[in-house]
């Protein structure tokens, strides 16, 4: 497939020289965990503190991917896993363009989760686990898609008929059940912050 094919990626101006103009350290954050578990609300805060910050980041969300780029797929796992490889593409040419992403998708298996790593490079990719228990995303229920679940209006749905494999070992893990948007925010603004400050 890759057959007269050459790509030129080292003649291009590098990540280095990109993190040093924008006066950050690129890195590729992952948030994954069940649907409403607060992914999409604590990227989208964090985004908004880094920008008022000087950062220059950006969120990359299910929802809005699934309406463009991957607007053909659906939620087999087959589906989830290119899902996933095109937008860890994504990721990564923004990473290279020196841009942290703050990445908000369930990403729910093990195998999902390697692939998009190593894609990006594993010194690059920051595994971050929201953690909510399923009953409480499912009295959340921000979308009714649970409820939907239930009724077998949708089919597959992660958590109910379709498998969620939390993260062994992730970079970091906030409980939203056990904390405020403000609070899961705050800790982890703190724990990336040393790893994107840019140190020359
Ligand atoms: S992933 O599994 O491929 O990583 P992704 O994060 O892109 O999923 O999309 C998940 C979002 O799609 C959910 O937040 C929810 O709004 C919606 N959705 C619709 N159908 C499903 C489903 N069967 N399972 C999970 N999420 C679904």
């Amino acid at each position: 497939m890759t057959n007269n094919i050459h790509p030129i990626f080292d003649r291009l101006i590098q990540k280095a020289d990109r993190e040093q103009r924008l006066n950050q350290r690129a890195k590729v954050l992952w948030l994954t965990g069940l649907s409403g578990s607060g992914k999409s609300t604590i990227a989208e805060h964090l985004e908004q503190r880094l920008y008022n910050e000087g950062f220059f980041a950006q969120v990359l969300d299910g929802d809005n991917i699934r309406t463009g780029i991957n607007s053909n797929l659906g939620f087999s796992l087959e589906d989830r896993l290119e899902n996933i490889r095109r937008i860890a593409e994504v990721a990564k040419l923004y990473l290279n363009s020196g841009i942290i992403t703050l990445n908000s998708f369930v990403s729910p298996t093990r195998e999902i989760r390697h692939y998009a790593k190593s894609i990006i490079g594993a010194p690059d990719f920051i595994e971050i686990y929201i953690n909510a228990p399923i009953e409480v995303c499912e009295a959340r229920d921000v979308k009714g898609l649970y409820q939907k679940a239930r009724k077998g209006e949708i089919k597959g749905f992660t958590g109910i008929d379709s498998p969620y494999e939390a993260p062994e070992n992730p970079d970091f893990e906030i409980k939203t059940h056990e904390c405020t948007i403000e609070e899961a925010v705050e800790q982890l603004h703190e724990f990336i912050l040393p790893i994107i400050r840019y140190h020359g």
